[in-house]
């Protein structure tokens, strides 16, 4: 366990202050843990070639060694301090995704400490396009290795509030830049050898890649939930989970609603509360909920995602027996929140 006092600092997301960002800089280079946000969801940073401040990160995150973490540059010339041998695919993606939501997953360089990776030979790689986390990055004057600012197997954070509800007295400072835009993480993908591979779905869509690079092949998780990858060993199944059980609907939309409103009259026969997350257009769906959060439009696949974690963080505290939810089909952004209502909901998933 890592422990500190926290210091919280409101910081303008569209340009930084420079104080700000200075003294949050002397502490990544000092050793100390900083929390910032990024386009997807906030990061919980350390100097990424000082292997002391990445142990720190997993410490304070109470996060398993055998998890790797993303390394975070702001130029394009910091990533031939981070990886070697990198193929040209990983140029192209670069020109076309960076700044932003895409992470690649690359051969290690020596300078960047094994405990970022977990040991493994390979380092995840990614440039945000937050102006806060580029000018940390910047002031820092190293990488940034930063995992989601949340504890271990808890839903992401999207804001500064809900990293301090889980990591106040484990961060050293929380940038608080208000909301993250895509609220979802990064894509990633494997480019360290062999067909590149996407490992986890996030803000970049899979067609978008596609479109750049034809032969990616993605591994879905999603269909075999259990599948221990050891590619990714961070992907297992129990994560961004919250405490109380979500139940995951897939299918055809009005059999769905159908199985979730049969659901609610079965879990209340057992005196049991049951809250509904579901898009906006869907509310008047569930008179009998006994707590409902809207999602936002089910034709906005951008609007449900941004809120995604925040939401399920919103129901948890409501204090219901089960949760309710279905996914918003596997097309662009919908395959991001697939994949992460399927590890929340913990493999309860009801085929319609
Ligand atoms: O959007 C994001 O990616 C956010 C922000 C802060 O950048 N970060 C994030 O980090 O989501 P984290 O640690 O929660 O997820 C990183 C994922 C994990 O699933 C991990 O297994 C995978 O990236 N990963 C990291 N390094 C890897 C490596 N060398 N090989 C394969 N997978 C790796
Ligand atoms: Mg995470």
């Amino acid at each position: 366990m890592y422990v500190t006092r926290t210091r919280l600092y409101e910081i303008d997301s569209l340009d930084p202050e420079p104080g700000i960002i200075a003294l949050a800089a002397a502490a990544i280079r000092d050793g100390r843990l900083v929390a910032f946000p990024t386009e997807t969801v906030y990061g919980l940073g350390a100097d990424a070639t000082d292997s002391d401040a990445v142990a720190r990160i997993f410490a304070a995150k109470q996060r398993p060694f055998n998890d790797p973490i993303i390394v975070h540059i702001a130029m394009l010339r910091q990533l031939d301090q981070i990886a070697v041998d990198i193929p040209e695919s990983a140029r192209w993606l670069a020109e076309n995704f960076w700044a932003g939501a895409l992470t690649m997953v690359l051969q290690r360089h020596g300078y960047i400490p094994s405990n970022v990776s977990a040991g493994m030979p390979t380092v995840a790689v990614r440039m945000p396009s937050h102006p806060v986390a580029v000018a940390l990055i910047m002031a820092a004057g190293v990488p940034i290795a930063a995992p989601s600012a949340n504890l271990f197997s808890r839903p992401s954070a999207t804001t500064a509030q809900h990293v301090m509800a889980d990591l106040n007295g484990h961060v050293d400072i929380v940038l608080d830049g208000g909301a993250t835009r895509i609220g979802l993480e990064s894509t990633v993908i494997d480019l360290s050898g062999g067909v590149p591979t996407i490992l986890r779905p996030g803000g970049i869509s899979v067609e978008a890649i596609r479109a750049v690079l034809p032969t990616v092949q993605v591994v879905s998780r999603a269909l075999q939930p259990d599948a221990h990858d050891a590619r990714s060993p961070g992907e297992m199944i129990k994560h961004y989970a919250p405490s109380t059980p979500l139940k995951l609907y897939s299918g055809k939309v009005d059999g769905v609603l159908i199985a979730m409103r049969s659901e609610i009259a079965s879990q209340h026969t057992d005196g049991r509360k049951v809250g509904v997350l579901t898009a906006d257009e869907e509310r008047d769906e569930f008179p009998d909920a006994d707590e409902i959060v809207l999602l936002g439009s089910r034709n906005n696949l951008a609007e449900i995602g941004a809120g995604l974690f925040a939401h399920l963080r919103t129901m948890d505290q409501r204090r219901v027996d089960v949760m309710l939810i279905r996914g918003f089909g596997r097309v662009g952004l919908g395959a991001a929140i697939w994949d992460r209502l399927v590890r929340a909901a913990e493999g309860r998933i009801i085929e319609v």
